[in-house]
């Protein structure tokens, strides 16, 4: 099998590696359950964003969310990149990681006032507003604090990205943006509003997307609202067009992302529109690969039906399995001579939807420990502290250092906050 994540990732003799560390000597070094990113894997995987837009006027707005810790956000910040933020944490996050306000932008269907305050207060690019309702809010908002807010509508483009159900944001029953038939009504509204300024338009149809097309048809209807909104004397200085690609877990084949953009800009080109300026917010397709899990195989349980290979990483350190019911993929930190069993990976957790993997061959003792792979996005950031678990640390690989970037939690940290009763 070819690592998703190689080249990065791969095999020495038995022992794997990510770029130049041993995991099984981070695992002891560091303990489990344990993320582990590689920084030369992000800045890779960047690389043909950044070559596709070459020579056009664009800004990279890494979507925090997908993972979010402060030194993968630094890398980005160093590396040229913006920044898409869904949050006032978010924001607060970006800014400690040294970025700049001004190439940061702000999406979401639910900010409140005192979000929109902070984000002018630090001088945002650009509000992505998704609602009528929101735009109230934020010239009212942006009016009291004096600062005038750039915008841009999030249309909803009502294509079918042809994703997994909970992650696809592009359809007319998804909560996310304004319809498509409403947007030139939005736009002028948004005009006759104090407090505000169109600089843009933006979409965003879903994520883990593997095809070219509904990128290309969301491009169509996006332009020709541009066209019936510059008809209206409404200029729009940038198109966004959102995050969403997707990236190889086991057999999935998607586009690179110079295919992609290339695609794009020969549509843009096509009708006239390739001198605006470009924004991407692309999250998974920059850090998903770049990361493992690591994980200590506690206990094998053989049974009638199936045999459990019970790991210490749960379904709160990695969501994804349960809640998409996701197959990564998961392989050992050293390779065993020894004949392969097949197992569920289960954590500690006390719900039977905590699984990591299922109908795994495996070739697994009590102690080894096991890397479930394409988990630097949508790992970490989602992670919880169901079961009074600690969040995993988090370790950034550079060339052979590797760096402690997030420590391992402490119960309690957990309950700190909590107050007993007088
Ligand atoms: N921009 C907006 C407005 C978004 O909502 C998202 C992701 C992105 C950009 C980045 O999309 P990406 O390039 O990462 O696909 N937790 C799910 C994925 C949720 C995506 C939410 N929005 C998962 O683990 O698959």
């Amino acid at each position: 099998m070819k690592l998703p994540g190689a080249p990065f990732l791969a095999y020495r003799g038995e022992s794997l590696y990510l770029d130049g560390c041993e995991l099984t000597a981070l695992a002891d070094r560091f303990g489990t359950p344990l993320y582990v990113y590689s920084q030369a894997a992000m800045l890779a995987a960047l690389a043909p964003y950044q070559t596709a837009l070459a020579g056009r006027d664009h800004l990279i707005c890494y979507a925090v969310k997908a993972n979010s810790n402060l030194a993968v956000l630094q890398t980005f910040a160093r590396a040229g990149c913006g920044f898409d933020i869904v949050s006032g944490g978010e924001l607060q996050r970006v800014l400690a990681a040294g970025a700049s306000a001004d190439r940061v932008v702000f999406s979401g269907v639910g900010k409140t006032r005192e979000e929109m305050r902070a984000a002018l207060r630090a001088g945002v690019k650009c509000f992505n507003v998704e609602s009528e309702a929101e735009l109230e809010v934020l010239s009212a908002v942006a009016v009291q604090e004096g600062i005038e807010a750039r915008v841009s509508l999030r249309v909803n483009p009502d294509v079918d990205a042809g994703t997994h159900p909970y992650i696809s944001t592009g359809l007319k029953s998804n909560k996310f943006g304004v319809a498509h038939g409403r947007a030139v009504s939005t736009y002028c509204r948004a005009a006759a509003l104090p407090g505000l300024s169109i600089v843009g338009i933006d979409c965003h149809i879903g994520s883990q997307i593997t095809e070219i097309a509904p990128y290309l048809d969301a491009l169509d209807r996006v332009l020709d609202l541009v066209e019936a909104i510059e008809a209206q004397g409404i200029a729009l200085h940038h198109l966004d067009l959102g995050g969403g690609l997707g990236i190889t877990y086991t057999d999935e084949h998607p586009p690179g992302a110079d295919e992609l953009i290339g695609a794009l800009l020969a549509r843009l080109d096509a009708r006239g529109q390739g001198h605006r300026m470009l924004m991407f917010e692309p999250g998974r397709s920059l850090v998903g690969n770049a990361g493992v899990l690591l994980t200590e195989t506690l206990y094998l349980k053989p049974g009638d039906e199936k045999n459990f290979c019970i790991v210490d990483a749960a379904m709160n350190d990695l969501m994804r399995p349960a809640m998409y019911e996701a197959t990564m993929a998961i392989v050992p930190c050293r390779q065993r001579p020894d004949p392969a069993q097949r197992y569920d990976v289960v954590g500690p957790v006390c719900e039977s939807g905590d699984w990591l993997g299922r109908d795994r061959w495996l070739a697994v003792q009590p102690g080894d420990r096991l890397a479930v792979l394409s988990a630097g996005a949508y790992g970490m950031s989602m992670a919880s502290n169901y079961n009074t678990r600690g969040r995993a640390a988090e370790v950034l690989v550079v060339g052979d250092q590797a760096h402690l970037v997030r420590q391992r939690e402490q119960p309690a940290e957990l309950f700190g906050g909590e107050r007993l009763l007088p």
